[in-house]
């Protein structure tokens, strides 16, 4: 019995890093998968080489498992229509989206141009609404049909990351997006809940072509793509129950979670409630303090 049998996955991404692990561990779990894949470099240029998605679809196929490819890509309607149609035809129906599909064009802030913002931006974050959005209506309408006590819910699991829950030098573009990632995540799982849809978020660190050339993975393999899967497995399964909103942050062996805190700051006493800007500084301390 493996944790996802009769499930339909939809992972984006998946031709290459952790995309891909989450792809060989999904389906060794019963899964059908569908492989999405846009193909191209680090960068999003040389895009539309289908062989990445291909590649993982055979080596699925030839371990048992079942599996299909999608070459769309994330950052356009029609694409993320695409998608999702691929999967209905193929297998029927759809039970979990795992959003993972990224580029990278890092850039100190001053230097940073408008194509590295957007394609960024287009990639992460509007990538994550447009296949969201179209994987929701799928299951908001395949699972709204029969019993009601019967009804299936669905599960999404979004990318974030470390750079966009802290901030990280020479991403704005990046960190801004896995932030808006963070938020998007947020508002789905209170929105989704009545539809039983859980909406969780993982923020990875593995070496993978996009990391390995930073300075921190020289020399280390104890970060891999396989570390990062099975927490993608846990929000993407049943053992996952009905929690939602949350952020699961992997570092090889190290598990954890990202929270915004909210400091309980403090009430002015005097009836008209208004802070002067001068007692915000003298009041800085107890204000922020958590
Ligand atoms: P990767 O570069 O190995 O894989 C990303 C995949 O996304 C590539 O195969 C690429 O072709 C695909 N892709 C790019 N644009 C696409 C599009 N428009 N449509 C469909 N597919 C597209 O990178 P990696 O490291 O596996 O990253 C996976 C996710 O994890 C990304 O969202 C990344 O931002 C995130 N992440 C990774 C970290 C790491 O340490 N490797 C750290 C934090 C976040």
């Amino acid at each position: 019995m493996g944790l996802l049998d009769g499930k339909v996955a939809i992972i984006t991404g998946a031709g290459n890093g952790i995309g891909r692990a989450h792809a060989l561990l999904f389906a060794k779990e019963g899964a059908s998968v569908v492989v999405n894949d846009v193909g191209g470099a680090r960068d999003g240029s040389a895009a539309g080489d289908t062989s990445a998605a291909d590649a993982v679809v055979r080596e699925l196929t030839q371990a048992g498992g079942k599996a299909v490819a999608s070459h769309d890509s994330v950052a356009t309607a029609e694409g993320a229509d695409a998608l999702i149609k691929k999967a209905v035809d193929t297998f029927g129906r759809v039970d979990i989206l795992v959003n993972n599909a990224g580029i990278l064009r890092d850039k100190s802030f001053t230097k940073m141009d408008e194509a590295m913002w957007d394609s960024v931006i287009a990639v992460h974050l509007k990538g994550t609404f447009l296949v969201s959005q179209a994987f929701v209506k799928q299951a908001i309408a395949q699972n709204s049909a029969g019993d009601p006590n019967e009804r299936k819910g669905a599960r999404i699991v979004n990318t974030t990351s470390v750079s966009g829950m802290m901030g990280n030098f020479g991403q704005a573009n990046y960190a801004a997006a896995k932030a808006g990632i963070y938020g998007l995540t947020r508002t789905m799982s209170i929105e989704l809940q009545k539809h039983r849809i859980t909406v969780n978020a993982l923020a990875p660190i593995a070496k993978t072509r996009m990391t390995e050339d930073l300075p921190m993975f020289h020399g280390v393999d104890t970060m891999t793509p396989e570390h990062i899967s099975p927490a993608a497995l846990f929000l993407a399964s049943d053992l996952c129950g009905d929690r939602t909103g949350h952020v699961l942050a992997v570092a090889g062996a190290r598990l954890y979670a990202f929270k915004i805190i909210e400091t309980p700051g403090k009430f002015k006493d005097e009836a008209s409630g208004v802070w002067t800007a001068q007692e915000i500084a003298d009041n800085w301390d107890a204000i922020v303090k958590s």
